[in-house]
């Protein structure tokens, strides 16, 4: 696993304020917004291109563009949905697949209750989106879901990362896969509650309010 950390003065800037508990939902979801698609740049280093010759008012020349099959991004239900939109700008021949996954609180499974993928990933750039690794059984679920159709490339861009999560995810893949991790900060730890501290909260509620189950 490959674990990508994206410094720089205005990630950090703008995940300060993100973390704020007095920034409002709206904020929030644009801070979201602008931070996934510096994370996208870092993400999509190894996306593969393929040459193209066009012509300039001045010339003709090889310039490159994404090639096929088309790369797939796929937030994780609810609050990789926030991120989606700063990632489709940054890679807008992206096909858009779904995965809804909650935990069972009693056994701890990582259940999938909502699927729109093509089952034939082989040879598929895949791009998961969820804003917080956090115990990384979840992002462990998604991945696994993801090699299980054939895909052995798979970017994973989170927010925030706890190390527990990182560690989770590294031990899960081993050399299964090429799987790479790219975040805006490592933070300390999780908490009693499984949330990441400092952190941000609950993202999805952070995003979209909250919702009572
Ligand atoms: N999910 C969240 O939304 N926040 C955390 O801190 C951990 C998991």
């Amino acid at each position: 696993m490959r674990l990508h950390v994206a410094e720089h003065p205005l990630i950090a800037h703008k995940l300060t304020v993100l973390r704020d508990q007095k920034t409002p939902s709206a904020t929030f979801r644009l801070l979201a917004d602008e931070l996934v698609t510096l994370l996208a740049y870092e993400g999509t280093r190894d996306v593969v291109v393929e040459d193209i010759e066009i012509q300039t008012p001045v010339a003709p020349t090889t310039g490159k563009r994404i090639a096929g099959p088309r790369p797939i991004v796929i937030p994780i239900l609810r609050a990789g949905l926030g991120m989606l939109e700063g990632m489709t700008r940054m890679l807008p021949t992206a096909e858009v697949g779904f995965l809804g996954m909650k935990r069972d609180e009693e056994t701890l499974a990582v259940e999938t209750y909502a699927n729109r993928l093509p089952d034939d990933l082989s040879g598929r750039q895949c791009f998961i989106l969820d804003p917080m690794l956090a115990t990384g059984h979840t992002m462990v679920a998604a991945i696994d879901y993801l090699l299980e159709r054939g895909a052995r490339d798979v970017t994973c861009l989170c927010l925030l990362a706890a190390p527990e999560g990182l560690k989770t995810v590294e031990a899960s893949v081993g050399d299964r896969a090429n799987v790479q991790i790219v975040t805006a900060a490592i933070d300390e730890r999780l908490n009693d509650k499984s949330y990441i501290v400092p952190g941000l909260g609950d993202a999805g509620d952070r995003l979209y309010g909250i919702v009572d189950h």
